[in-house]
């Protein structure tokens, strides 16, 4: 009787864990949060990227390693975390810049529990890049965006117009995967926003796809939903110098639960792949 009462007690306590979204062990052994984040109030804030070296973009990219708690995130107002999130983006001279400068950023609280941070996959100097919501649980154990089961969609649909991921470049607004895969705050937005602005600045792709809610909703400054502004380009703006063209389309998580969708999806993949085409015959 005692057994059957602990063991009920452990999937009371399972159960609480997996409704406040920890769901997967990130790492081999046990961490004791609670006490590292005492012990990093005594201790000096972490070093800033120094832009020196780094690792290259692409599907050999090194995942970044852990994340290790902060010394003064927790008592960070949130507008001086958004003006030191501008400042360290706007810092970043180059794209391996900018993601030293990412892993070394530690005002957003999401990569605390987060096993990696998911900076971008496939082709950098792409012509077209592929911005989607957030990592899920595989992307945040391979340290990779779009590689889990909505990840393989994305793949299918670049297939089907002739793309591929050394042909496209595939990032997320948000580099750390929210607990429990939950939707990111404004205020976690607003903090990786500059980032994100600054990596497109940087990628300089001459188009982007918008892939869901979230990201279209963020860089294009809008309230209309994916669904009444899907299929119609817009014009995205990352500084006042910057305007590219950008097609809002349906996320590859929302197709999969939604299936009968695509062929929504098959129209602006169409289209994205007409104005490549039309770009690079302008070029030629
Ligand atoms: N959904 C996203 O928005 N991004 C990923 O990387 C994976 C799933």
């Amino acid at each position: 009787m005692a057994g059957a009462g602990r063991s009920g007690e452990l999937a009371s306590i399972l159960h609480f864990y997996a409704e406040a979204g920890v769901d997967c062990a990130l790492n081999d052994t046990p961490n004791d949060l609670f006490r590292e984040s005492l012990q990093a109030k005594t201790r000096a804030p972490a070093p800033k990227a120094t832009g020196q070296g780094g690792s290259s973009t692409g599907r050999n990219a090194r995942p970044s390693p852990p994340a290790t708690p902060p010394a003064r995130s927790a008592t960070v107002p949130d507008e001086t975390a958004v003006d030191s999130a501008r400042q360290a983006a706007a810092g970043a001279k180059t794209i391996d810049e900018l993601r030293e400068v990412l892993a070394g950023f530690n005002d957003c609280n999401l990569r605390f529990g987060a096993k990696n941070t998911v900076f971008a996959d496939g082709n950098p100097s792409a012509d077209v890049m592929f911005i989607g919501e957030a990592p899920g649980r595989d992307e945040d154990r391979q340290g990779l965006p779009f590689v889990g089961r909505a990840g393989q969609l994305l793949d299918r649909m670049l297939q089907a117009i002739g793309l591929d991921r050394t042909t496209s470049y595939i990032t997320n607004i948000i580099p750390w995967r929210p607990p429990g895969n939950r939707t990111p705050t404004p205020l976690e937005i607003e903090l990786c926003r500059p980032f994100v602005e600054r990596h497109v600045v940087l990628a300089a792709p001459k188009v982007v796809v918008l892939m869901g809610n979230v990201s279209t909703k963020t860089l294009l400054n809008t309230t209309r939903g994916i669904l009444s502004i899907r299929g119609t380009w817009s014009t995205y703006h990352p500084n006042s110098d910057t305007d590219i063209p950008a097609m809002p389309t349906l996320h590859p998580a929302y197709l999969l639960r939604n299936p009968v969708q695509k062929r929504l999806s098959w129209q602006d993949f169409l289209n994205v792949r007409i104005r490549l085409d039309s770009l690079a015959g302008e070029s030629d």
